[in-house]
């Protein structure tokens, strides 16, 4: 089978590493020189709204996916035209917009904080003084890493910040004082068989994920799973999806989805029986869906900027190492490291070990 895949990073390039024994080959779109993922596939180099490239990756392929969902919808829709794509146009239209996507979580009766449309500084006063400070001021599209948003703590904030963030279409959110932030990654295949991964727990650094901790048997998982089951039949979802949720007053409200495989969820490659990535191949290819359960207790940390030495993050016993080969660049996802163990505790020790190893 033939899966053209639209980005050719490093989500692209672990879906490959999980597709090959499946018997898949792949072809990546990217407008990028250099695609990491490329190493895996053929890179069909060429701009996300190219007609004539396409065409071209539809008429090469049996079916289109995604490992990078900002590009614009009208571009999904023209590629149905030719060839099945998961998840849909239609998905994709509402996960990649953050006024859409709160709009759905709020419809589907899911907690999340309480929002505001703004198109401009006028309407950002407007929203502020109904909202309140401190709030987030997000772009409706394209943000990733937290790129794209800014904290309003007092007045002064306030002023230019629409011009701040380019004076485009934003949303602005309440500032939840949550006591965490977790994920789940859940999977819906054609025939509407939804799956879930155990929540994650995550910390993020400079608004960019540094850590996640596999949970066992977190007791918010029935209500995550619940709220993630109402987005997948909303949405007749079909591939992997990842929602991210903060906790809040022991219960928890929705953040955003992601409709792809997800940074939080690469412990699933060695902590699961069927990782993320093949599960979502399973899913858009219309197979049957692998087992999510867990094989030990797991954690992933993100490299950023540079990866370390790869001789000392492998003396780390039980660590699994993935270097992306991509140029080492300040606040860059270069690779990651997944530690696995039979205990909590030792687990905990790893994740200190690994922690060592940055920045020296
Ligand atoms: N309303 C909020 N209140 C408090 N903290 C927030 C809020 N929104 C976002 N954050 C913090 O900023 C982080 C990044 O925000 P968000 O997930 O919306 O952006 P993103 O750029 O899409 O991030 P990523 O690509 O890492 O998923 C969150 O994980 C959380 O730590
Ligand atoms: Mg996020």
């Amino acid at each position: 089978m033939k899966v053209g895949v639209i980005g050719g990073g490093q989500l692209g390039r672990m879906l490959a590493i999980a597709g090959t024994p499946l018997g898949m080959q792949f072809t990546f779109l990217d407008p990028a020189e250099y695609a990491c993922a490329a190493a895996l596939g053929e890179h069909l180099h060429a701009d996300y709204s190219s007609p004539e490239h396409l065409q071209q990756l539809a008429q090469s392929v049996d079916l289109v996916t995604f490992e990078f969902e900002s590009v614009p919808a009208e571009t999904v829709a023209y590629l149905e035209q030719f060839v099945p794509v998961y998840p849909s146009a239609n998905a994709l239209r509402i996960a990649r917009d953050r006024w859409f996507e709160k709009s759905m979580f709020k419809d589907l009766g899911i907690p999340t904080t309480e929002f505001a449309d703004v198109l401009s500084q006028a309407d950002l006063e407007a929203a502020v003084s109904q909202i309140g400070l401190p709030a987030v001021l997000k772009t409706r599209t394209l943000g990733y890493d937290g790129k794209g948003q800014k904290v309003l703590r007092e007045a002064a904030d306030v002023v230019d910040a629409f011009a701040y963030l380019g004076n485009v279409p934003c949303i602005l959110e309440g500032f939840v004082a949550f006591s965490g932030e977790v994920s789940l990654v859940a999977v819906r295949g054609r025939d509407g068989e939804v799956q879930c991964y155990p929540l994650v727990h995550n910390i993020h650094n400079d608004g960019i994920l540094h850590l996640s901790v596999a949970s066992d048997a977190h007791t918010l998982q029935a209500l995550a799973q619940d709220y993630a089951s109402r987005v997948l039949q909303e949405l007749d979802y079909v591939g992997v999806l990842a929602f991210e949720f903060f906790e809040v007053d022991g219960g928890l409200k929705a953040n955003e989805i992601a409709p792809r495989v997800h940074n939080s969820g690469h412990w699933t490659i060695e902590g699961s029986e069927c990782s993320q990535f093949e599960n979502h191949l399973r899913a858009v290819a219309g197979l049957p869906l692998g087992s999510t359960a867990s094989v030990e207790h797991s954690a992933m940390l993100n490299f950023i900027g540079s990866v370390p030495e790869a001789s000392k993050v492998l003396s780390i016993a039980d660590c699994h190492l993935h270097d992306y080969s991509k140029a080492a660049k300040a606040g860059r996802k270069v690779g990651h490291a997944t530690l696995r163990s039979a205990t909590p505790e030792r687990l905990q020790q790893q994740i200190v070990a690994l922690e060592g190893l940055l920045n020296v």
